[in-house]
Order: structure tokens, then sequence, then C-alpha cells
């Protein structure tokens, strides 16, 4: 099969091959999946860069790429034939030990990894919902329902915001979110947020206190948890929630530990690759329910093809990408 990959960590266009790799088969409990898109998120990225705590390769070869999606060609003992020809979406393909990732023809994995795609979703759209909507899905619902609640997204035209607004939103909460210009702002309350607040120009504390009556609201879905904290302690309502899931502003922030257990917060910082098995089948059940109950929003930043992989991994470096960057392993 055709393949991207790695050998060694370092620049894009340096490390990344495209060549010829042996075809996987599905093994026991797995199914092979003949891959139509490929989402590149900054994970992937970082990864291959050894940027952050990534400074060791996942093993000797490396096929990037978490997400994905397609059909499923294949599958291996103990799995049901009513999988073959199902069209699929998937995550954690580059995940947990596995080296084999989605920037490739074909991905063998564990069926409990690939979820029944609509055929009204497309491949693109459905490589766009592994880490971006499932990490989404628990910054929304980590704490249970949020019927009723009031949401703070910050980044609300971000991959995983755009996601965390559209989840938020059909879960009955009233949602505010930030973002840092028009463009963003139009993205956001196009996904469903009520009110958008420019975190570059205003305060933003003080603007969602405005919002509420002086409450603050109820759970923050955090793209920046050191960069944006005192704004959450602005605005963090007695018993809420912050679950956040970057903090490339201040990775290192001090806590203002006596602040929070006045507030008594509740503190979620979380990789979606290693939550509990039932949170990701949560997701995973979730989102095939919200994707059935009406149109939703799928942010394809730029699509590349195959060969033009490390162009991909550069898209998302850029820092300005709107929503998921795809590879088309077909093309
Ligand atoms: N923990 C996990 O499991 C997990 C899962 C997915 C992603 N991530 C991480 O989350 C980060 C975002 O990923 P993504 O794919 O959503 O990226 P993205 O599509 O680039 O979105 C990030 C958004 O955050 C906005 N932003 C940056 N700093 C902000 C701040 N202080 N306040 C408000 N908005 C801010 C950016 O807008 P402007 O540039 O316009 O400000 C951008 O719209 C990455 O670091 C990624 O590695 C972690």
């Amino acid at each position: 099969m055709r393949a991207a990959w790695y050998e060694r960590l370092g620049a894009a266009a340096e490390v990344i091959t495209i060549g010829e790799q042996p075809t996987p088969s599905a093994g026991p409990g797995e199914v092979r999946v003949r891959l139509e898109a490929s989402g590149v998120n900054p994970a992937d990225v970082k990864r291959r860069s050894g940027m952050g705590r990534y400074t060791q390769m996942d093993g000797p070869l490396v096929i990037p790429n978490s997400d994905g999606a397609g059909i499923v060609d294949q599958v291996g003992a103990g799995v049901g034939d009513y999988w073959l020809g199902q069209r699929v979406w998937l995550y954690n393909g580059q995940r947990g030990g596995r080296t084999h990732g989605t920037a490739a023809e074909y991905i063998a994995l564990d069926v409990g990894l690939v979820t029944p795609l609509a055929d009204d979703v497309s491949f693109a759209a459905g490589a766009c919902l592994g880490i971006p909507c499932m990490t989404a899905h628990y910054g929304v619902f980590s704490d249970g329902p949020v019927r009723g609640k009031t949401v703070l997204v910050t980044g609300g035209a971000g991959a995983v915001g755009h996601y965390a607004v559209q989840l938020a939103a059909w879960g009955g909460a009233q949602v505010y979110a930030t973002v840092s210009g028009a463009e963003k702002a139009a993205e956001a309350e196009a996904a469903g947020a009520e009110t958008t607040i420019n975190y570059r120009k205003q305060n933003v504390g003080e603007a969602v206190l405005d919002l509420t009556n002086g409450v603050g609201v109820d759970r923050i879905v955090d793209v920046d948890f050191g960069g944006n904290l005192e704004a959450t302690l602005t605005c963090l309502k007695l018993n809420g929630v912050v679950t956040a899931y970057a903090s490339d502003g201040n990775g290192v922030p001090a806590i203002p530990v006596g602040q929070l257990m006045a507030r008594n917060a509740t503190l979620r910082p979380f990789v979606l690759n290693v939550l509990p098995l039932a949170a990701r089948q949560a997701a995973q059940r979730d989102i095939t329910r919200w994707l059935a109950e009406g149109e939703r929003i799928h942010r394809v930043a730029e699509s590349f093809p195959l060969d033009q992989t490390a162009a991909a991994h550069e898209a998302v470096e850029a820092l300005n990408k709107l929503g998921t960057v795809i590879v088309e392993p077909r093309l």
C-alpha cells in the first residue's frame, strides 16, 4: 500500500517519506479500514517534530496521524462479518504504542476504535471527528448533562472549540465563546454560541460576568488553561468545572489554590487518547446520536493528497488553520 512515514523526529519536509509499506491485515478483534481521509491534528505534528513531551519515536517507523475515515474491507477473528463494507470514522490510529496511523491506504485496528459513519457524512468530515469532536465531547460532558447550564468555550472557532460549541448547544446549554476576531466570531456563532467575546480586545472575565448577571459560568471548556487562568478565576461560578485540553499560552501556571478552593472548582486537565474507556465509548455513542439528529458543521481547513503529507503537517504547524487539515490517501 502507499503510505507516508518517518523514521526519525524532525521537520516534516525532512523526515516524511512517501512510498510503499506492507498492507496490514486485521488481527483478532480488529478490522481493516480502506482509508479515504486522514485527519492531521496538532498532536500528530508535535509527535513527529519531537516537540514538548514527545521526545521519543513511538517505534522505529511511524505512519503518522491518529484520525481517519473509510470503509471496512476485512475483519479479524471474533469480529462480525456485518462490519464488512461499513463506512466508519476512527480515532487513536497512531496512539497507545501503535506505530501505524492513517496517512496510508489501509489501517488495521481494534474494532472498538471505529464507529459507523452515516452515508450523509463525508469521509473528510468523518476524519474531523476523532480527536477534535471526542475531545470536545469530554470537555463539555465530563461532569454530566449541560441542559440549562452556562458553558464558556474558549477558542470557539478552533477545531476542538467549534465542536464543543455545537455539542454544548445540542446538550441544551447557553453557550458563550471567546475568539480573536470577526471571522472566528461568525464561525462560533454559526456553531451555536449565543455571544462571542474577543479575548484579544475585551476582558473575558468581566464580559462573562456581565453576561451572567455577575454569577459566572457553570463550565469552561478551555484551550489554554494557563493563559486564561485569570479570566477563569473571575468568571467561574461556585461549584463550576474547568476542563482543559491545552495550555500553550502558559504550560506551568502558578495555581492559586485558595481561590479555586473558595470557588469549589473542579479542574480537569485531560488528554483524550488515555481517557477511561467508558468516557471514550460514551463520546462515540453521543457523537453518533448528535450526527443523526441534525445538520452539523464539520470544518475542513484544507485537503492534501498523500504525497503532500509533509505540507499537510506544515499547514497545522502554521497555527492559522480554521478546522481540521485532511490528507486524502487515495489521491
Ligand atoms: N488534550 C487533548 O486530548 C487534546 C485534544 C485535541 C487538541 N489538543 C490541543 O489543543 C490545542 C488546540 O487544538 P485544535 O486542533 O483545536 O487547534 P486549532 O484548530 O488551531 O484551534 C485553537 C484555537 O484556539 C484559539 N486560541 C488560542 N489561544 C487561545 C486563548 N488563550 N484563548 C482563546 N482562544 C485561544 C485559536 O484562535 P486564535 O489563534 O485566533 O486566537 C484557535 O482558534 C492544541 O495545542 C492541541 O495539541 C489537546
